[in-house]
């Protein structure tokens, strides 16, 4: 994982830490409505993925208190349903018996597994997408709390495939009750708008568990602590300042110049 400096964004990664050691504290005193979602919202390059990096290196830091599942959806898989659900739920999921499987999965068994890519397809084709996304959800809340709290990150949400987007949408409306803390990253303007407001009117009715950050570009002063750390102490005012505006203190654009 990069582990680089990120300048000017001490407020989002301590939201995330903060976020995260509050899921375990409330889940372990017995709170009954421990459910979080924290979105980074932001242009291309501007850090996104950076941060659930450090949200997911706090949560490897003590594997012991969480569940962590990670998605990255990817333009390229776009068009493949349920694609983002499945990399998010399976790696957990391969890992039980599958007695233990068919037993969480209850009457919901040869709709989810084949879904989630733990069986083979059944003979009738793919299931309706209704019944997929109620199943995956009773898998999803079968595992938080049977094995929770749980850390849910999904990055790059605004490339993720129909089918799973709307099955978080829907799901979204049910974590508050769940030991769980939801992360998503996505490209602001980039993601349906109905999704982003859905995401925000979520935000908002989860009170103080629920966080976004809409990240900024990097002022002039970051542009150049950057420079003169890639570059040296000696790079000069003029030259910093030019990075800053031909970047237009876009992070990815500012480490692209400085690191070719
Ligand atoms: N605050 C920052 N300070 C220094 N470098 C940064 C900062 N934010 C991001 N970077 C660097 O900029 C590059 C892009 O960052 P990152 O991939 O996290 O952006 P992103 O928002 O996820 O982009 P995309 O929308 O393309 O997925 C990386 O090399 C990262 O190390
Ligand atoms: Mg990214």
């Amino acid at each position: 994982m990069d582990e680089r400096q990120l300048y000017e964004r001490e407020e989002p990664i301590g939201l995330g830490a903060r976020a995260l050691a509050r899921l375990r504290a409330d889940v372990a005193a017995g709170d009954t409505s421990p459910g979080g979602l924290l979105l980074y919202r932001g242009a291309a390059g501007f850090g996104k993925t950076s941060l659930l990096g450090r949200l997911r290196a706090a949560a490897n830091a003590d594997r012991d208190s969480q569940i962590l599942l990670y998605a990255r959806a990817t333009e390229q898989q776009q068009g493949a349903p349920f694609h983002v659900a499945r990399n998010l739920l399976q790696p957990a999921l391969a890992k039980m018996h599958e007695a233990d499987r068919r037993e969480m999965f209850g009457g919901w068994y040869d709709i989810a597994a084949p879904a989630l890519g733990l069986t083979p397809a059944g003979a009738g084709g793919p299931a309706d997408p209704t019944g997929v996304q109620e199943a995956l959800s009773w898998v999803m809340t079968q595992l938080a709390v049977r094995q929770g709290p749980l850390l849910v990150v999904v990055d790059d949400l605004h490339w993720a495939d129909p089918e799973s987007s709307q099955w978080l949408a829907g799901y979204i409306g049910q974590i508050q009750h769940l030991p769980m803390l939801v992360s998503l990253a996505y490209r602001s303007d980039e993601l349906d708008s109905a999704l982003d407001d859905l995401l925000l009117r979520e935000v908002r009715e989860l009170g103080t568990r629920g966080h976004s950050v809409e990240l900024q570009k990097l002022s002039p002063n970051a542009v150049e602590a950057m420079v003169r750390t890639r570059l040296g102490e000696d790079a000069d005012d003029v030259f910093c300042r030019t990075c800053w505006s031909i970047t237009n203190g876009n992070p990815f654009f500012v480490t692209s110049l400085i690191e070719r």
